[in-house]
């Protein structure tokens, strides 16, 4: 990964490109700015994340932050326009395209954590890696719980893990194949402060040693202020 670190230092990792999501919604139909019968959830939002930096998505609840980071990892479709990941448009991918390129590019931690619930902790973290045939899987899923200090709870499954708990796998499943681009969505929204502190600190630190790029929501100003770069969304639309 050297080469395409090194050559993409001045270019963008993403571009978002005149994005714009839409879905249907009766209810909207006398309302919507956009077309009848549908709810605006992003409108025209365009900018750029440099390879390699900090950045925060930052907005009211129900802004479209979360839709956002979804179709940042190519999770969901816009209404138009694109994302460009390292000069990739991803919607000109097929869906197999884009699974293979979030297999290798792509660290995604959600809002809901989003964990299998018949896998305990360390298999969850263990999935990323084995579907890259990674023979050390075990080992580095468990290493990677133990810096999010989770290493006495790698046997448990998700339901009878805390919120806070299950969030530290989420963040251990998505920083375990060491992904070049990270994309979190309110990473330490069920942590306590202190807990919370270290995984922002695992997140920057991650972000320095290997040069990867983080991207995340956070409600949290003084989170938002250690980020390189902030957008800030209201309404679906960037101001
Ligand atoms: N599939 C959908 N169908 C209808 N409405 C949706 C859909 N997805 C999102 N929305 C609406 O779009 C708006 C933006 O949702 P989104 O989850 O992106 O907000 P958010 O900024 O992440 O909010 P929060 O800070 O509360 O997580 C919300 O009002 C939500 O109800
Ligand atoms: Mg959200």
């Amino acid at each position: 990964m050297p080469d395409s670190s090194v050559s993409s230092a001045a270019v963008a990792a993403i571009e978002v490109v005149h994005l714009s999501k839409r879905v249907a919604d009766a209810a909207a139909a006398a309302t919507a700015v956009s077309k009848a019968g549908e709810l605006a959830i992003l409108r025209d939002v365009n900018f750029n994340v440099r390879a390699g930096t900090t950045l925060a998505i930052v907005g009211a609840s129900g802004s479209g932050k979360s839709t956002l980071l979804g179709l940042l990892a190519g999770l969901d479709t816009p209404s138009e326009g694109t994302v460009r990941i390292d000069g990739v448009d991803i919607f000109a991918l097929d869906e197999d395209g884009r699974a293979a390129l979030r297999k290798h590019k792509l660290g995604f931690v959600f809002q809901s954590f989003q964990l299998l619930g018949h896998l305990n902790a360390v298999e969850n973290v263990m999935l990323p890696l084995e579907l890259r045939g990674d023979a050390d899987a075990r080992g580095k899923a468990e290493r990677m719980l133990a810096r999010v200090g989770l290493s006495s709870r790698l046997k448990h499954y998700p339901k009878y893990l805390s919120g806070g708990e299950q969030q530290r796998v989420a963040l251990a499943r998505a920083f375990v194949t060491e992904p070049p681009l990270l994309l979190a969505d309110e990473p330490t929204g069920s942590l306590d402060a202190a807990t919370g502190e270290a995984v922002i600190q695992l997140m920057f630190e991650l972000n320095k040693e290997r040069g990867s790029t983080l991207v995340l929501v956070t409600h949290d100003p003084s989170i938002a202020a250690r980020c390189a770069e902030t957008v800030t969304i209201a309404a679906g639309r960037l101001v």
